[in-house]
């Protein structure tokens, strides 16, 4: 077979366990403090690589500015909001996440933190987003990311939709049931996970 038959990492999914959760938390600024086991199982770095860095180096290219933009400027506001994101492992592979973003306050009430539970995206809402993402992201490539931005918002507006709205059309759930998907069930799922911290150390 020759050479180029294969596909290259870039091209390759990973699938993820649908019952697990990717947890990452950052500082105010997107600096990653902590990041849990399976987090660090699928996108391939050690924690070592990974705290004090900030959370675009599992930024994927196929990903739109667009999106990030309007999660900072929620996230800003204290708005906690669900983005599904393509991300990026070190090798080049890819998976595609449902993300809950949350925003933590101190008892003075400032942001001191947010948090990122993940899990996986799924398959019809891939499709979906997928197309949507690549427009965004030929526009921004061809004119810029305000340009794409006021596409965006022009889309949500012909649709009666606001960005929230959008996301469970797209997931075709509802609000309860969106809750529902990071129950904590899954947290002690992941907490169970064979492949925890100590195997990792050890192996
Ligand atoms: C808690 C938290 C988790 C994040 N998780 C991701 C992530 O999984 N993938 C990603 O590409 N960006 C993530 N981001 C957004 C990044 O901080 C960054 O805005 C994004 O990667 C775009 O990179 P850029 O701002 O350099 O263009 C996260 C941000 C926060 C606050």
């Amino acid at each position: 077979m020759n050479r180029l038959d294969f596909p290259t990492p870039i091209d390759r999914e990973i699938k993820l366990d649908p019952s697990l959760i990717i947890m990452s938390k950052t500082n105010t600024k997107g600096i990653i403090e902590y990041a849990n086991d399976y987090f660090m199982e699928i996108c391939g770095y050690e924690e070592y690589e990974l705290m004090g860095q900030p959370h675009n180096v599992i930024r994927h290219p196929d990903m739109p500015k667009v999106i990030f933009k309007l999660l900072w400027e929620r996230l800003h506001k204290g708005e906690n909001i669900h983005a599904l994101v393509k991300n990026l492992a070190k090798d080049g592979r890819y998976y595609w996440v449902l993300t809950n973003f949350e925003t933590k306050y101190n008892e003075s009430g400032e942001i001191i933190s947010y948090y990122a539970r993940r899990k996986a995206a799924p398959e019809n809402a891939i499709f979906t987003i997928e197309k949507l993402y690549k427009t965004l992201l030929a526009i921004e490539k061809n004119q810029s990311t305000e340009v794409a931005e006021k596409y965006f918002y022009g889309l949500l507006e012909e649709k009666g939709q606001t960005y929230d709205s959008f996301i469970l059309n797209v997931l075709n759930v509802s609000q309860s049931s969106l809750q529902n998907y990071f129950s904590d069930t899954s947290i002690i799922k992941e907490n169970s996970n064979k492949k925890g911290f100590l195997k990792r150390l050890f192996s």
